[in-house]
């Protein structure tokens, strides 16, 4: 049964189909899943603090009501993707502890700090432009939960970068200090947005294997360029400089030529040594041990309300 699976799972890869949760599937296949989406949960955790970090202080009340609703979008995308990831036979507190001491990830990106309102603007624009770049193709990952999950995520991201964009449209077009404001934003976050897609293709780990079994669809690089090549025009219609003097057209290849970003500044970011890294993680094991009190009164709740209904 178990070699019979195996072709089974072997074949339903090959004939681009879904695995689901009760299908046999390799060892090594599911702890790649675990390991991805638990990560990808985590990211979406972690992100809504720089972000919320200035929901008190949005310039206008429409402004903040735009951007409360994106940080609660992103929470909502981190519990999707716990759900996604208990299907693999993982618990979601165990998943949430691996984070808190550090087993496991979270995006690079979260760890820059968010220093003027035009950061709000660049991570719409950048970070949830980028993520749209890297989740589209997940909606057509292998394992059916995951690519179910982001096909609602993508939904909701577009509206994330939309007001993004929109918000750099307003200050590039306002007076010269929001100009100069706007700038500063897309000189500091375009290379960390850049290292977000991972480390170059000849250094990534699981790379090779993940596009295997099609849960990664196109590599790191194919990604990145694909980002680059969508954010010149827009770059152009913001009348902002992208921070990048070997960014140019190259005609031969179809796409940009562009400076890659730092990567050994990634491998220290994604080893903890990051502008933010202390402060992310000190304040989520802060908000989850205050929490604790709302998940014991919910885990009561739920061994009462199962001894009623037996009885
Ligand atoms: N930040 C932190 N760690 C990173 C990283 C990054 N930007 N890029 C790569 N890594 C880690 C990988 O996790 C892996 O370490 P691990 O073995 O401990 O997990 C190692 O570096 C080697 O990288 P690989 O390229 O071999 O790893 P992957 O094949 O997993 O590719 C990935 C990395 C492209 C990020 C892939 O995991 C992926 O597509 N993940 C799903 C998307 C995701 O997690 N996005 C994060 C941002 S979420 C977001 O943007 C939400 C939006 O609403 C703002």
């Amino acid at each position: 049964a178990a070699r019979l699976a195996a072709s089974t799972f072997d074949e339903v890869i090959a004939a681009d189909q879904k695995i689901e949760p009760r299908d046999a599937m390799p060892e090594a296949y599911r702890k790649t899943l675990i390991r991805q989406i638990a990560q990808h949960a985590h990211s979406e955790i972690i992100g809504m603090q720089p972000e919320g970090n200035w929901i008190s202080r949005a310039p206008s009340l429409k402004r903040k009501a735009i951007l409360l609703a994106k940080v609660q979008d992103e929470a909502g995308h981190g519990l999707y993707l716990y759900a996604a990831a208990e299907t693999l036979g993982v618990s979601r507190a165990d998943l949430v502890d691996a984070l808190l001491d550090g087993r496991q990830k979270y995006s690079s990106i979260f760890n820059y700090p968010t220093l003027t309102w035009a950061d709000v603007g660049a991570i719409g624009w950048l970070v949830d432009g980028a993520a749209i770049v890297n989740q589209v193709p997940l909606c057509r990952c292998s394992y059916g939960p995951y690519a179910r999950a982001m096909i609602r995520v993508c939904k909701e991201e577009s509206f994330h970068q939309r007001q993004g964009y929109e918000i750099l449209h307003t200050l590039a077009h306002g007076t010269e200090a929001q100009h100069a404001m706007a700038q500063d934003a897309l000189d500091r976050w375009w290379y960390p947005s850049l290292a977000m897609f991972g480390p170059p293709d000849a250094d990534s780990t699981h790379s090779e294997r993940s596009m295997a079994w099609k849960i990664k669809r196109f590599s790191n690089d194919e990604l990145r360029q694909r980002f680059v090549d969508m954010c010149v025009g827009q770059a152009e219609i913001l009348g902002l400089r992208i921070p990048d003097d070997g960014l140019r057209w190259n005609e031969q290849r179809g796409a940009y030529d562009f400076t890659a970003p730092d990567y050994a500044e990634l491998m220290r970011v994604i080893k903890g040594d990051g502008p933010c890294n202390r402060q992310r993680i000190e304040h989520r094991r802060r908000a989850h041990a205050e929490g604790a009190w709302v998940r014991e009164a919910a885990e009561a709740y739920a061994r009462k309300h199962a001894t009623a209904t037996v009885a």
